[in-house]
């Protein structure tokens, strides 16, 4: 099944959207899109004082964040009025302790993010104002892996498998999708060197025998489908049993060779993604998120020069087929 990321489950503050009591919640929610962190606008009261059976006290917090079983109530930097939020938040985590809650001020906005498994942001130098779009969230992501991953363990069904990862851009993905399937399986990894003078050559070959076995080559991202061309030619020539591709992103709007890619995670428009794995000259492969980042990173010295080479290449390189080929050591992959 594809899943194109414009087809997100995630709420918009668009015009459609809830009317928000206060500037700060717009911004809140606005802030929970561009992160793709799914959220409701206050969908739940929970009683807190009652009087002759009747609620004469309640409690409303501003959002609910599904994907993280997380209640936030927005908070000012007046004193009087976090003071009574305070009571009220104690209040309702006597009454209802298995509700989680965070009271939120707008300067840990960023902050709330580490709790999403956003953590690496900042960390890998990385600013949030230097990412243009976030594509696909951590929890995109895990729900879209962990359906490959029943799908496949379906589809292998009494049989045993070998998934064979090409480096490095899969480190994270194999990981993660290894585990959610269920048939016993070996893991084994490819690593590709690209050079101007001898082409597409395997610069780390398997280690295993993959004759007469089922194998599924696992890929971070098919673009142009040269690079999975040759390695499924590299591998067919070895005689698996069956010969399958699982492809966490598909830009198929780039393909330019014809490549069966069975199992894809999502269908992702033509720009140029790091991440979950995804690098940019050695750089972002652990943000938890996959996005696209703002030009002036690729273009800023810093950053651009870890593997040398000026920034804009390697984004050219993947956003370009006709490069791909003639590129000097376009880099690991
Ligand atoms: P293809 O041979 O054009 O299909 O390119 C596939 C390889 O290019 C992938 O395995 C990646 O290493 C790299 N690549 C293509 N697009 C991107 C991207 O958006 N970000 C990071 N690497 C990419």
């Amino acid at each position: 099944m594809t899943v194109a990321v414009q087809q997100s489950s995630v709420r918009r503050a668009g015009a459609q959207g809830p009317r928000f009591a206060h500037p700060a919640e717009a911004e809140f929610a606005a802030f929970l899109d561009f992160y793709r962190i799914a959220w409701e606008y206050e969908p739940r009261s929970f009683p807190l004082r009652w009087q002759d059976g009747r609620i004469v006290e309640q409690f409303t917090p501003d959002f609910y964040l599904p994907e993280q079983d997380l209640y936030v109530e927005l908070t000012t930097m007046k004193q009087s009025l976090v003071t009574r939020k305070h009571r009220k938040v104690r209040r309702l985590r006597e009454l209802y302790p298995h509700v989680n809650i965070v009271l939120l001020y707008r300067k840990d906005f960023h902050e709330i993010l580490s709790r999403f498994g956003y953590g690496s942001v900042d960390i890998t130098s990385l600013r949030p104002d230097q990412i243009e779009r976030v594509l696909l969230s951590p929890a995109e992501i895990q729900r879209r892996v962990a359906e490959l991953g029943q799908q496949i363990s379906t589809d292998y069904a009494g049989e045993s498998l070998v998934l064979v990862g090409v480096l490095k851009g899969i480190t994270f993905f194999l990981a993660d999708l290894a585990r959610v399937i269920t048939r016993p399986l070996a893991i084994d990894y490819l690593q590709l060197s690209r050079d101007l003078r001898e082409g597409v050559a395997i610069r780390k070959d398997l280690d295993l025998d993959i004759r007469g076995k089922h194998v599924l080559l696992v890929e971070d991202i098919v673009n142009t489908g040269l690079t999975l061309d040759f390695i499924m030619r590299v591998l067919r020539e070895r005689e698996p049993a069956s010969l399958e591709v699982c492809a966490l992103l598909d830009k198929v709007e780039r393909r330019l060779v014809p490549v069966p890619v069975k199992y894809v995670g999502f269908t992702i428009p033509n720009e140029f993604v790091v991440g979950y794995g995804l690098d940019y000259r050695e750089l972002y492969r652990n943000l938890p998120f996959i996005c696209v980042l703002k030009r002036e990173v690729y273009e800023a010295n810093g950053n651009g020069h870890l593997i040398g080479g000026t920034g804009q290449e390697a984004a050219a390189e993947a956003a370009e087929p006709s490069l791909v080929a003639t590129r000097v050591e376009v880099g690991s992959g």
